[in-house]
């Protein structure tokens, strides 16, 4: 509801930022403009429906709010808040400016008055405040909620140039229409039609204005006074009464007050505990195991019991960020909170912008589209993470770059700096590399989220350009040419011929590898001319053999 909610109100700064960027065209397309937007948000259901998402959301952030034991987030959630908690101060005037001086005396709000009111009081400051606030909550919240999605990641600098782009255009509207207006203010007929003419608030009906708006900072100052102090109330009480519980981690062991829950405990003394949807249980990644009485662990709530059966939990697993426990536990996340690995980089800076030869090694997840549908998105993220760890760990370890993370497809490039045999031999220790990490990740997956890791890899060695690609800060190292595409599709070929591994002759050869014992066929690559020898092996680990 409270997503629900917030993405009404975000389409309705949406659409207002919109009819104000008409204000770059003139001031008559805005107010054309203008027209449509007030028959749409001012009609009767639409109306009862911003209205009904402004009181939701503000509802169900103070109740989280009071909820929340620590006011330990990440910056961006502080930055959320802050800005949430600015709109309804920021608002008050504007809103009774318009919005209660046409209820109350029927005054309307054309753009040459309200623009010319707004620009002549404080230089239209305070309407810049607010649309930045607004539109930043607004954002920030979307950002939140979508960030770890795929797609989303994917197309983040479309959203992020839209999300800059509707504000800029927005104010600058804003701004054309003021200097619209102060150029016509010289005609006395114009300014008595457009802005005196429609000014039908009188001295007293203003001062009734005003008192609503101090109305409304009073009351929204006493809601948040009323939360602070419910807050410290609780906290005073539960310090009292000494109700504390102890969960015992299998590093450390913690006391809190009763009533956190365990992930509010973990975060407040810098345990490491994935979430990765923030504590809304809609992800499974800060399941814990438990042991103890089983009267310290209230029952889990409908939103938990969902969540836990659809990852089939066994008893004793919960929602670290749901479960409030009411006596002493002991506390076991199940998965690592571990991030990518850091500090690890490689200096290819000397080699952009050449074409050379290369070994190019290509993986690709099997029947991942399956499984994307059966698991939660939040665990995907969180399975791709590892997935992605695991294989950048190997082809770093065995010398060679991890550059392109796609879907559930990586490719990484070998002998960027050293001899084309020692590139060729480094692609297969990293397929070696890759075949026991996975192997390791898929029996933890497997008990973890039923899901059984499958992946096929092709390595060809060839030409290939490597550089710089993408748009200003978003280049990244890249290779395209024939060895590239020779490897994706020897990576393709896995699944037809039903092995972990295709190598082209080429990679073995570089290699030394004795070929005598391998699967070998020639076959037709497309885009290729000729036919290409290929060695077709059940699993990378069969190549352990010694290099010749
Ligand atoms: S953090 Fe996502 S379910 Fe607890």
């Amino acid at each position: 509801m409270r997503l629900a909610s917030g993405l009404v109100l975000f389409a309705y700064v949406a659409t207002h930022l919109l009819n104000h960027a008409f204000g770059l065209v003139s001031l008559a397309t805005a107010e054309a403009a203008r027209l449509w937007f007030v028959g749409f948000w001012r009609s009767a259901p639409i109306g009862a429906l911003l209205y009904a998402a402004f009181i939701v959301h503000i509802a169900l952030a103070c109740a989280a709010l009071y909820e929340r034991r620590t006011l330990r987030m990440p910056k961006l959630e502080w930055a959320r808040l802050l800005l949430g908690l600015s709109i309804p101060f920021l608002l008050a005037a504007h809103y009774t400016g318009t919005q209660i001086a046409g209820e109350l005396y029927g005054q309307d709000d054309p753009y040459a008055r309200v623009a010319w009111s707004l620009w002549s009081r404080d230089r239209g400051l305070m309407p810049l405040l607010l649309t930045v606030a607004a539109w930043a909550h607004g954002c920030f919240g979307v950002h939140l909620v979508l960030r770890h999605r795929p797609w989303y990641r994917r197309q983040f600098h479309f959203v992020f140039a839209a999300a800059c782009l509707l504000p800029a255009l927005g104010l600058l509207g804003f701004v054309a229409m003021a200097r619209e207006i102060t150029l016509r203010m010289a005609d006395p007929a114009w300014y008595a039609t457009q802005i005196a003419g429609v000014e039908v608030v009188t001295g007293m009906q203003k001062a009734v204005l005003d008192w609503i708006t101090d109305g409304l900072y009073a009351g929204f100052a006493l809601l948040l006074g009323t939360l602070v102090a419910a807050r410290a109330w609780r906290e005073r009480r539960e310090r009292r009464s000494g109700a504390s519980v102890e969960l015992r981690y299998p590093d450390t062991v913690v006391r809190v007050p009763r009533g956190w829950s365990v992930l509010e405990a973990s975060r407040a003394h810098g345990i490491p505990h994935l979430s990765l949807c923030g504590g809304r249980a809609r992800c499974s990644t800060c399941r814990v195991r438990l042991e103890g009485p089983a009267d310290h662990c209230p029952p889990p709530s409908a939103i938990e019991q969902r969540t836990l059966k659809r990852i089939g939990a066994p008893a004793g697993v919960r929602l670290a960020c749901q479960l409030r426990p009411t006596g002493d536990l002991r506390v076991t996340p199940l998965l690592p909170a571990s991030g990518a690995p850091a500090g690890r980089q490689t200096h290819f800076g000397a080699v952009l912008g050449e074409e050379r030869q290369l070994v190019i090694l290509f993986i690709d997840l099997r029947r991942w589209t399956g499984l994307a549908q059966q698991q939660l998105p939040f665990d995907l993220v969180y399975v791709l993470e590892q997935y992605f760890e695991a294989v950048g760990d190997a082809v770093l370890d065995a010398g060679g770059v991890p550059n392109q993370f796609i879907g559930d497809s990586v490719m990484a490039i070998f002998g960027l700096e050293c001899s084309q045999s020692d590139a060729c031999r480094q692609a297969l220790q990293a397929a070696r590399g890759i075949a026991t990490r996975l192997d390791t990740l898929g029996a933890r997956l497997l008990a973890e989220f039923g899901l059984t890791l499958d992946f096929g890899i092709g390595i060809h060695a060839g030409r290939a350009a490597v550089g710089a690609v993408g748009y200003h800060d978003t280049r990244t190292l890249s290779a395209v040419g024939d060895a590239v595409n020779t490897a994706s599709r020897l990576q393709e070929l896995t699944k037809a011929l039903q092995v972990r591994l295709v190598i082209s002759e080429p990679v073995a050869r570089g290699a030394g590898i004795a070929t005598a014992g391998l699967a070998a066929q020639d076959v037709r690559i497309r885009g290729r001319t000729g036919l290409l020898r290929v060695y077709a092996i059940a699993t990378p680990q069969e190549l352990h053999a010694p290099v010749t």
